[in-house]
């Protein structure tokens, strides 16, 4: 399903972008360019994009933690 009409996104597109490296949903717009344009599709492109993302990992996500005292 086309979620960009602009660039001609696919849910698909976001998938595969979310399971290959793309770490965040701005690294997936600089890649895809989705919903850069009228935004109409932002919301939906999130949700899709947060359905495949990778989830952290538990030692990365605690190197952002401040270590104990
Ligand atoms: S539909 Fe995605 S930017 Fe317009």
């Amino acid at each position: 399903m086309v979620i960009c009409l602009c660039h001609r996104v696919s849910d698909r597109d976001i998938a595969c972008g979310a399971q290959s490296g793309c770490t965040s949903f701005e690294a997936l717009q600089d890649d895809l360019r989705v919903g850069t344009a009228c935004g109409c599709c932002l919301e939906m492109a999130q949700e899709v994009f947060e359905q495949h993302a990778a989830p952290v990992s538990g030692a990365a996500a605690r190197a952002g933690e401040p270590l104990a005292a």
